[in-house]
Formats: C-alpha cells, sequence, structure tokens
C-alpha cells in the first residue's frame, strides 16, 4: 500500500475514522497533519466504541506508530485525558509521537474561542469552543506556544507568563472577561509537559524515512474540505486546512511523497455548527435520516444538520483535493426511503446553471440545488459485503453518485463495524 491521504469531502463526520482503522491494519505509520480536538473520529471494532479527538486512528493496532504532526494544535490536557482514557481500556499509546512544532491550545485560547463567539452573537460561526482558531491565530501571529517550549518548563513558563499577560488584556479590556492567573496556568501545564516529553519526536524526519524506506504512511485528515480555512465556506470554516495539501504542510512532507488521496463522503450530506447547506432538508425526511443515522456531534454531542447527496460539493472536494477515489459512507442509513433525490447542480439567481461550487458566500446566496430523483431501495444492507450483494437501485446509486463526481467509488459503508465495509 503505498502512501495514501484519508480526507473528508464534505462538511466532517464522513466516517473518516473508520475508514483509517481499516487501511490501517495495512499501513505501518498513521499520521494526523491538522486541525485538533475539534475532530471526533469513531472507531468500533468488536462492539467497542473509541471516539478519538487527536490520536490517529491507528491507534488500536499494537504496533503502528501513530503521529501527531506539526500542523495540529494540541490541547494537552485532552491529549492526556485520551491517553489516559485509551490506555485504561487496554489500549497502548507508547507508539504515539507529537512533533515538536505543533502549537499548543492554551485555556485563553479556549476562552477567547468562546468570548468572540458570544460577541459574535446571532453571526457566530457554531464553533466547537475547544479553542481551534484562536490557538491557530496566535501561530499565525507568532506568538504561539509550541510542544517544544511545553515539555521544556523554563522555556515555557517564561513564554507563557508574556503571553498571559497579553491575552489578559484582551480577555478583560474587549471581551470584559476573566483574567488568567499565569502562575497557576504554568503550573498546570508545566505538569502536562512533563508527562507530554516522551512522546515528542520530529515528526517530519520520521514520515519522510518511513517513506523513504517503502512504508506505507496513512494521513488522517480531520474535518472536511468545505470546512477548508482557504476554500470551504468561508467563514463558516474551521482554521486549517483539512484539504490534501494540509497533509502535507501539516506533517513536513512534500507533496510528491504522496500516491493516492481518498476522499470520504456520506450517501447524504450532514454540517454541524452554522453557514451555508444548499440541500438542506427541515422536514421529517431529514429529521429521520438524522435518527437512523445517529447524527450527533461526536465531540459536541449537537444535532447534525442533514440532507441530500450534493454532487456540486463533492465534485468541488475531488477537484481541491485531487482525489483519486471515494469511499463513500452510511449507505445503509438511506434504506428504505421511497425515493433519494441528488442535487447534480445549481441553479443561480440569474436563472443559469452552474456545476461548480461557488467561490464566496455571496456567490452562492440564491442558488437553489437541482436535483434528479432516483428510487430508493430496501431492505437491511448492513450484512452485504459484495457490492454484487447490494440492492440494484443501491448500485445504481452509487454508480450515479460516481458519474456525477467523476471519481471512482472505491468503497462503501454498510455500517459503523470496520467489517461494515465494501471494498470495489
Ligand atoms: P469522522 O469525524 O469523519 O471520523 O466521522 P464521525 O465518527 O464523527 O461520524 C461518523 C459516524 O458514522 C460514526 O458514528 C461512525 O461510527 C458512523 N459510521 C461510519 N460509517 C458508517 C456506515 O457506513 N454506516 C453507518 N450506519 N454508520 C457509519
Ligand atoms: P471531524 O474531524 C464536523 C466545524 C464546527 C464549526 C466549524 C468551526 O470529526 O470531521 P472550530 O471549532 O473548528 O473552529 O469550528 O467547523 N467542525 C467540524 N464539523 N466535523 C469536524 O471534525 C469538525 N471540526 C470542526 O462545527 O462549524
Ligand atoms: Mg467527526
Amino acid at each position: 500500500m503505498p502512501s495514501k491521504v484519508v480526507v473528508g469531502a464534505q462538511w466532517g463526520d464522513e466516517g473518516k475514522g473508520k475508514i483509517i482503522d481499516i487501511l490501517a491494519s495495512r499501513a505501518d505509520v498513521v499520521v494526523r497533519s491538522q486541525g485538533g480536538n475539534n475532530a471526533g473520529h469513531t472507531v468500533e471494532s468488536a462492539g467497542e466504541v473509541y471516539k478519538l479527538h487527536l490520536i490517529p486512528s491507528g491507534i488500536l493496532y499494537k504496533t503502528t506508530p501513530c503521529l501527531i504532526g506539526c500542523g495540529v494544535v494540541v490541547d494537552p490536557k485532552v491529549l492526556l485525558g485520551e491517553i489516559d482514557g485509551l490506555e485504561s481500556r487496554g489500549i497502548s499509546c507508547d507508539n504515539l509521537h507529537i512533533d515538536p512544532r505543533a502549537h499548543v491550545i492554551m485555556p485563553w485560547h479556549i476562552a477567547l474561542d468562546g468570548l468572540s463567539e458570544k460577541a459574535r452573537g446571532a453571526s457566530d460561526i457554531g464553533t466547537t469552543h475547544c479553542g481551534i482558531g484562536p490557538c491557530y491565530m496566535d501561530k499565525a501571529e507568532r506568538c504561539g506556544i509550541r510542544i517544544y517550549d511545553l515539555v521544556h518548563p523554563e522555556v515555557f513558563a517564561q513564554k507563557a507568563a508574556a503571553v498571559c499577560a497579553l491575552k489578559n488584556k484582551l480577555i478583560v479590556n474587549v471581551y470584559d472577561g476573566e483574567a488568567f492567573d499565569a502562575a497557576r496556568v504554568i503550573e498546570e501545564y508545566t505538569a502536562y509537559g512533563k508527562r507530554l516529553a516522551k512522546y515528542v519526536t520530529d515528526v517530519s524526519v520520521y514520515a519522510y524515512e518511513a517513506i523513504k524506506t517503502g512504508k506505507n504512511v496513512l494521513f488522517e485528515g480531520a474535518q472536511g474540505a468545505l470546512l477548508d480555512i482557504d476554500l470551504g465556506t468561508y467563514p463558516f470554516v474551521t482554521s486549517s486546512h483539512p484539504t490534501a495539501g494540509g497533509a502535507t504542510t501539516g506533517t513536513g512532507v512534500g507533496p510528491t511523497c504522496i500516491d493516492e488521496v481518498i476522499g470520504v463522503i456520506k450517501a447524504y450530506t450532514t454540517r454541524v455548527g452554522k453557514g451555508p447547506f444548499p440541500t438542506e432538508l427541515l422536514g421529517t425526511t431529514g429529521d429521520e435520516i438524522r435518527n437512523r443515522g445517529n447524527e450527533f456531534g461526536t465531540t459536541t454531542g449537537r444535532p447534525r444538520r442533514t440532507g441530500w447527496f450534493d454532487a456540486v460539493i463533492a465534485r468541488h472536494a475531488v477537484r481541491i483535493n485531487g482525489l483519486t477515489s471515494v469511499a463513500v459512507n452510511k449507505l445503509d442509513t438511506l434504506a428504505d426511503l421511497p425515493e433519494l433525490k441528488i442535487c447534480t447542480a445549481y441553479k443561480k439567481p440569474d436563472g443559469s446553471i452552474t456545476n461548480d461550487f461557488p467561490p464566496t458566500l455571496e456567490e452562492l446566496e440564491g442558488c437553489e440545488p437541482i436535483y434528479e430523483t432516483v428510487k430508493g431501495f430496501e431492505g437491511d444492507t448492513s450484512a452485504c459485503r459484495s457490492f454484487s450483494e447490494l440492492p440494484q437501485c443501491a448500485q445504481d446509486y452509487i454508480k450515479e453518485i460516481e458519474k456525477l463526481i467523476d471519481c471512482k467509488v472505491s468503497m462503501v459503508g454498510v455500517g459503523p463495524g470496520r467489517e461494515q465495509n465494501i471494498e470495489r
């Protein structure tokens, strides 16, 4: 298996965790490159459910090194909680490695995420309140604290005291919030640093050496294409690059190290948080899909908005990621709906038709999805293990998606379990 990047090709929660877990059985190394604990990746194996936020979804394989690259923002408290949670269930995290360049989510980032969302009022983004945006802001501003700093107490104390003083001014004077006690924060986070020191490794070197020596490296994307800070539905996006390019810059290897890019999509569309969603279903069909698909956020528990499959956004994802194939999850959820709709293009307010996702919200506004209606399929598909076992209308639905997005469907998910996957 050559180096593969797995990315979300909608608005996140497409089932990337499950696909990574499946592919990790054939991988030598798994690496996360962007995002933070805003991600919630579910892996189901042998009746056990694991919800991973920062640790790569390859962790269930005992001997597979799992790397957290320089592009990830790490909340040390959450990471240690996740390590402890996994180890208490008998999953060793000894094979975890964290790049010293990765930025640390500090408590003021979390506070500022909440305060800035509150200040936005009705125009809030609907973030996960994990401090993701404020942490990436500091990285771009060049005042961030990195994993290297965290595990070097003297460096950390000095940097944290200086940044805390600045952040307190912002929190108190601009947002009318409560100041942080720098000494207490330093004490608490120094303890986290002590525990995390043993995991620190140059991930760029580790991943590059692995690739050079013919090992199979699997890059695990978080979030999804439409949440990309540049190419998503800005400003209703996250603060990183969940697209394939983010896998290289966020790991520290070049694009020539990547052989395949797999986009993960659902057989319908979901979105959690605010922002445009052209094919959203606000009535009973949307509720039915939400309930059957158990569409509630892995990280925040929020109900996910649901809608029909949108080939316009999927084509956008194919283009901006250079997808070589897609995995379609949750086909089983659509069973027994009498008919299914697929959005093939958008009609613009001036009556013209576009096949391409508009670059700005202003241009997206007023666009109406154009649907084609196909026959639904009946019966439980969750036990199907080959494409030909699927009801004919389910096969036709997948083939129609494949045709509309002009990208091969290499996997079809029929349930949350590791084995509930059809490889084509
Ligand atoms: P991720 O963030 O992309 O890893 O996705 P999440 O884990 O947040 O959400 C996907 C949800 O769908 C999880 O609860 C998975 O267990 C579940 N899931 C994944 N694939 C399938 C599938 O093919 N069928 C069903 N019914 N559930 C699936
Ligand atoms: P996984 O990896 C779905 C959404 C939030 C919000 C926006 C910005 O599980 O697919 P942030 O906290 O990142 O500043 O929030 O992005 N969001 C996700 N939605 N899946 C995710 O991750 C997400 N991570 C962030 O809901 O709309
Ligand atoms: Mg998720």
